[in-house]
């Protein structure tokens, strides 16, 4: 088996460092930016850094120098970005505002806070393209050594921070005016699932389809105890007061780490994906005209460090632009891919009760209501046990037919079911 396999057309990859979560995703000035965790020195997990990445329009990247780097005692992990409009924070001036990155600081030995995870800011003045820590970090720490994954919004004239005790299975909401005094407001979890640990939250407002209505989103990302296995995303839908979520139902906990994807209350709750790589799923902040898009990192931590390398290792999904949609009892969150990808990138179909479709040996089947794709034995699955598997997720209501939209790529194949409602995303190496 090659361990160099072809880089992908669509989704993004680094040329040849190891990357994992996306990091910092924001809109700024015209440019899409996309930061992540990286491995400046090597293709395996490492030395955590921010790498950093532009686009024009999300489908075409180019690869920067690292933005954020570890040092020898501090290793930068994941966070979010903000444009700090108002000079809130006063790392910039109100003429000249800062971008502001808040990350996990992620102390090891020989620093003044061995083992302990904190979060930190950066600031740029010059769009993104050089960072200067903030001289008083950490700007919050709890002495826990699971505090992780700040990801800031604006709400009203303040800022909100969610982020994860992640042993914990909790979300945490701090509050802040300025950035840099953080004030706690409540804890969310454990909930749904949460065998494994929470990590890499979200939270964001989305319109209710037809209805003219909003609701709020918390995105939690945990591993394991994914619906596909391993690495997932799961989310809920509620309500937010700006210190507060709500959300509209909880059904149960799952805990049990024995029954991993085999657990059926997996299959109650609601998942963003159901294959078996979108992970450390996060939103852009900042996109234009009220759009919402979420990226997540195209891969499991089951096999993650041996999975063939594209240039480096790891792609990015594709971006999908995200809303919700009434489905009898319950708001599901809708995806599409990004307006941008041409539509001469995905392949519709229409799949009956009972039809199977080979795509470059992946089988896609439709039976009983449920879709499944199945990657066993094609090409060069082989570098691990866990990764030759079958994926499968209910279709609301299981309709006759589902319409499905199929991006395919050269070591990935996304699956865009009933619009979106159900998505399954699977890296292939052909
Ligand atoms: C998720 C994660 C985050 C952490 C980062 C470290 O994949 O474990 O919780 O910040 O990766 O690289």
């Amino acid at each position: 088996m090659a361990d160099q396999h072809s880089r992908p057309r669509w989704h993004y990859s680094p040329r040849q460092t190891w990357m994992n979560d996306p990091n910092g995703l924001i809109y700024n000035a015209g440019t899409w930016h996309m930061f992540y965790q990286s491995n400046p020195a090597g293709t395996g997990w490492g030395n955590m850094s921010w790498g950093h990445a532009t686009s024009p329009d999300l489908v075409t990247w180019t690869e920067h120098p690292v933005a954020l780097l570890h040092t020898d005692t501090e290793e930068i992990f994941s966070g979010s970005c903000v444009f700090d409009a108002t000079n809130s924070s006063g790392l910039g001036t109100t003429d000249w505002p800062p971008l502001v990155a808040v990350y996990t600081s992620n102390y090891l030995a020989g620093s003044s806070r061995p083992s302990v995870q904190a979060q930190s800011l950066a600031y740029s003045l010059d769009g993104g393209t050089h960072w200067t820590s903030y001289p008083g970090n950490p700007v919050l720490d709890r002495g826990s050594a699971n505090f992780r994954d700040p990801k800031v919004f604006r709400h009203g004239d303040g800022w909100v921070m969610v982020a994860v005790e992640a042993a914990e299975r909790q979300v945490l909401i701090y509050r802040s005016t300025d950035l840099i005094e953080w004030t706690y407001a409540s804890s969310f979890g454990p909930a749904h699932a949460a065998a494994g640990v929470w990590e890499c939250p979200d939270l964001f407002e989305l319109p209710v389809a037809g209805e003219g209505t909003s609701k709020w989103v918390l995105l939690v990302n945990l591993c394991p105890g994914g619906v596909a296995g391993g690495s997932g995303c799961q989310y809920f839908v509620g309500d937010f007061d700006g210190y507060t979520f709500t959300p509209d139902a909880v059904r149960g906990v799952s805990t049990d780490p024995e029954l991993g994807a085999a657990d059926p209350l997996l299959r109650a709750y609601d998942w963003l994906d159901f294959g078996r790589d979108c992970y450390a799923v996060v939103s852009f902040a900042d996109a234009p005209e009220g759009r919402r898009i979420v990226l997540g990192w195209m891969n499991n931590w089951d096999y993650a460090r041996e999975i063939p390398l594209t240039g480096g290792r790891s792609i990015m999904t594709i971006p999908r632009e995200v809303d919700l949609v009434r489905v009898g009892d319950r708001l599901r969150l809708r995806q599409r891919p990004i307006a941008e990808l041409p539509e001469s990138a995905l392949e519709r179909l229409t799949l009956g009760d009972g039809d199977r479709v080979l795509i470059r040996g992946v089988a896609l089947e439709y039976r009983a209501g449920v879709l499944s794709l199945d990657r066993r034995g094609v090409g060069q699955g082989d570098f691990h046990e866990g990764f030759g598997t079958r994926q499968w997720a209910e279709i609301p209501d299981r309709p006759a037919t589902v319409a499905v939209d199929v991006l395919l790529d050269t070591c990935s194949i996304e699956v865009f079911a009933a619009s979106g409602l159900v998505v399954i995303s699977d890296l292939v190496f052909f």
